[in-house]
């Protein structure tokens, strides 16, 4: 079972070194890819539970991988995409890959739903 994905071209994987951040345009989504220290990748959505704001603007600390939220200080950890303060809400994942030509694709369920969590507060 499980729903189908497109995997959609984002980024060479070289223009991405440990310890970044950034925002994407996928498919008309906002997504942020983490590279977190170890080298593994993580998509997530790229707007705030919280409010209209985008994650990758805010503060994130490579080393315990918790992103500060320039809105109003909510925090994330990504390795997991849970909600630290408050807890109880978590960031949309995307499956992230590289493929042979070091091109980094995320997979684009195709379930017509939107991917982006919000979290009253
Ligand atoms: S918009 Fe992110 S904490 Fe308010």
């Amino acid at each position: 079972m499980g729903s189908e994905l497109d995997w959609v071209d984002v980024v060479d994987a070289s223009e991405v070194w440990e310890g970044d951040l950034l925002d994407f345009d996928v498919d008309g989504e906002e997504v942020m890819i983490a590279h977190l220290e170890g080298g593994e990748l993580k998509a997530y959505q790229g707007i705030c539970p919280h409010q209209e704001i985008a994650l990758a603007d805010g503060d994130w600390d490579a080393d315990t991988s918790v992103l500060l939220c320039k809105g109003h200080n909510w925090e994330f950890d990504l390795r997991t995409g849970q909600g630290l303060n408050p807890s109880g809400c978590s960031l949309f994942e995307y499956p992230v890959r590289v493929t042979d030509e070091k091109k980094i694709q995320v997979g684009v369920p195709r379930d017509g739903q939107r991917r982006y969590n919000r979290f009253p507060g």
